[in-house]
């Protein structure tokens, strides 16, 4: 039992304080933190430790005291009685995205490897080349395909922005990532074990996915494996959208697409072919049968270049003709041939008409070859089986004779000022115009959507509405994504957005709000240079075997795959970029949570430790 004496000590040493509007008794010698974890209120904290004398470096832990001069520290100041805290507020929040902010602009490390970050799937490269290194193929084909499908399709198809992100680049040259990634999608579809994804239980719910290109079918795999019962609408014959009628087989072979689109069916997903919209079934129908729909129609009608002499016969659309090779028409082209545009579409239609026959084979591009849009190695094998091209070089008009083109009036242009896309801006010199003969013409500038048959609202630029939050249409459980809504883009930035709208439709069905992650926060190594690598070992890039050029007549595969050595050698190269904490790490959490802008402080001088682990459980990197 207490002595009177005690007694009197404990009453004098309880503190009333309130916090956040909750009153609660305080021993005296208490911080405000420790106040506040023992009702529950959860401050932020990074360099305070129990084990250590607080020491308020950080300042994330910042909170307000009624009466205070100014905002302080929780872990190092004590409760006094009738202190007044606030956890809080705006002033509070803004006040610790400040010290977060400080932080990381001294923070010389990269959460995310670059190429992880470049990716618009934010596929985890770095992992699964670790993965690869260490033969663990299976492994990592489940996590490229935590974010893509398609590893076998998407290897050989990628523009790949992940390699022009590479740290490599600063050592000699990028780590071939995607050309990994083929080899492991490959590995993996032709082993007898294959990787299949654990689906949740069956939802009830139904959900239909119009157009069976990377959006769609990506919407389908992530529906199904989050346990809805999927149909895919499939207007053409075969599945694969422009992977199966925009690129050509010997890209992507036929065969390897349809494997890989196996992986989606075998999860359940029905693939209804030859279904058109409009005539088949209606979006009243689909709304009647299913309990959400997803767009993924893409952009599939040639653009026009909109001069004179357009109607002529013998000028076409590149994906008009890319189509008809894709359903094995084998359509007559001229001898020669001009292909307008720098895209890898355009790029396809000129290497396709080598192949199917023409003599002569001229690219002609409005800008430099530095501001193509087509993959650095699409130009030179096109270039190699002698595809001309001509750059600066803009149409004027077609010319023809009889209705039939036999030529192009162009102009020569000049580059300007970076125009909203970031490339410079091409403008005509005047006086320079000149004539190239052809007697097929096919313009390869881009494609238009069919926004009219959905009955959902469209864009000025006519392509589909959708709430950038939720990604729902003008009718709520119609979602889209896709080229259909963002214009004609990559087949990695479609397969994103599939994945995205599945986790929408998925909350969507649960009954929950829609509420989509921004990409992650991820602090980075700004102002690295080939200085930074100057004692990296170097290592050339494995090459990719490819077929000979002699041998390129048909649509035989060009480029072969690694092999498991090649793939190994390859592996190697990579420099693991990202921070081992990155799934672990408070300041990367708190940057997140309080919307970091990690570049706000860019540009200072940035101090350089060694690491100093003289302190028993403290380490300075
Ligand atoms: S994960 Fe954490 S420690 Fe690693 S780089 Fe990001 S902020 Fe720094
Ligand atoms: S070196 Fe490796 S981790 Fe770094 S950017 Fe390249 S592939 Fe990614
Ligand atoms: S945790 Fe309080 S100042 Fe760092």
């Amino acid at each position: 039992m207490a002595t009177v004496k005690e007694k009197t000590k404990t009453k004098t040493e309880t503190l009333n304080i309130e916090i956040n509007g909750r009153k609660h008794a305080a021993k005296k010698g208490q911080t405000i933190l420790d106040v506040a974890a023992e009702i529950g209120i959860d401050i932020p904290t990074l360099c305070h430790d129990p084990r250590i004398k607080p020491y308020g470096s950080c300042r994330v832990c910042l909170v307000e005291v009624e009466g205070a001069r100014g905002p302080l520290v929780a872990c190092a100041t004590e409760v006094a009685d009738e202190m007044k805290i606030n956890t809080e507020t705006d002033a509070i929040k803004e006040l610790r995205k400040l010290s977060l902010e400080l932080l990381i602009s001294n923070h010389w490390a990269d959460c995310i490897a670059p190429c992880v970050k470049a990716c618009p799937a934010e596929t985890d490269a770095q992992g699964y080349i670790g993965l690869i290194n260490q033969g663990r193929y299976h492994e990592a084909v489940k996590l490229i395909k935590e974010t893509n499908p398609f590893p076998a399709i998407i290897g050989r198809v990628c523009t790949r922005p992940c390699e022009d992100a590479c740290r490599r680049n600063l050592v000699d040259e990028k780590v071939s990532i995607c050309w990994l990634k083929r080899f492991v999608g490959d590995f993996d579809l032709n082993s007898e074990n294959r990787y299949r994804p654990q689906k949740a239980k069956d939802s009830g719910k139904k959900v239909a996915v119009i157009g069976s290109g990377p959006a769609g079918l990506s919407c389908a795999y992530y529906s199904a494996i989050n346990g809805h019962d999927v149909t895919v609408f499939e207007a053409k014959p075969e599945a694969g959208g422009m992977l199966y009628y925009g690129i050509p087989a010997y890209r992507l072979p036929k065969d390897l697409l349809d494997k890989e689109i196996s992986t989606v069916t075998e999860l359940g997903v029905d693939i209804q072919k030859n279904k058109a919209l409009g005539d088949d079934f209606t979006m009243e129908s689909l709304q009647k049968d299913y309990d959400a729909v997803f767009l993924g129609i893409g952009a599939q009608v040639a653009s026009k270049m909109g001069i004179e002499g357009e109607d002529l016969d013998g000028v076409l659309g590149g994906v008009d003709i890319l189509r008809e090779i894709g359903l094995n028409k084998k359509p007559e082209v001229g001898r020669k041939v001009a292909v307008i545009g720098g895209g890898n579409s355009a790029i396809d239609t000129a290497r396709s008409s080598v192949r199917l026959g023409a003599k002569e084979v001229t690219l002609i591009y409005r800008r430099s070859r530095n501001e193509m849009p087509a993959h650095e190695i699409e130009i030179k094998e096109a270039e190699e089986e002698g595809v001309k091209l001509k750059l600066l070089t803009n149409p004027s008009r077609f010319l023809g004779k009889n209705g039939k083109v036999n030529g192009l009036e162009c102009v020569r242009m000049e580059l300007g000022e970076p125009d909203e896309s970031g490339r410079r801006r091409p403008s005509p010199v005047k006086g320079s115009e000149f004539k190239i003969e052809a007697d097929m013409v096919i313009v390869a500038i881009g494609q238009n959507i069919e926004v009219e048959k959905t009955g959902v609202k469209s864009t000025e630029r006519n392509r589909i509405q959708i709430d950038n939050n939720t990604l729902q249409t003008s009718i709520p459980n119609v979602f889209a994504g896709g080229d259909a809504v963002v214009g004609p883009d990559t087949a990695i930035g479609a397969i994103a957005a599939g994945r995205r709208a599945s986790i929408a439709i998925n909350q969507h069905l649960a009954g929950e709000k829609i509420k989509l992650e921004d990409k992650s926060f991820s602090a980075e190594k700004f102002g690295i240079s080939k200085e930074d690598f100057k004692d990296e070992p170097k290592a050339k890039s494995v090459k990719m075997p490819d077929i000979k050029v002699s041998e390129r007549k048909g649509f035989k595969e060009v480029e072969e795959g690694y092999s498991e050595k090649e793939a190994l050698k390859e592996a190697k190269r990579c420099l693991e970029c990202g921070c081992i904490k990155q799934n672990d790490c408070d300041l990367r959490d708190l940057s997140q949570e309080y919307g970091v802008d990690a570049t706000r402080f860019e540009g200072g001088e940035m101090l350089h430790f060694d690491i100093d682990a003289r302190h028993p459980f403290v380490k300075q990197d």
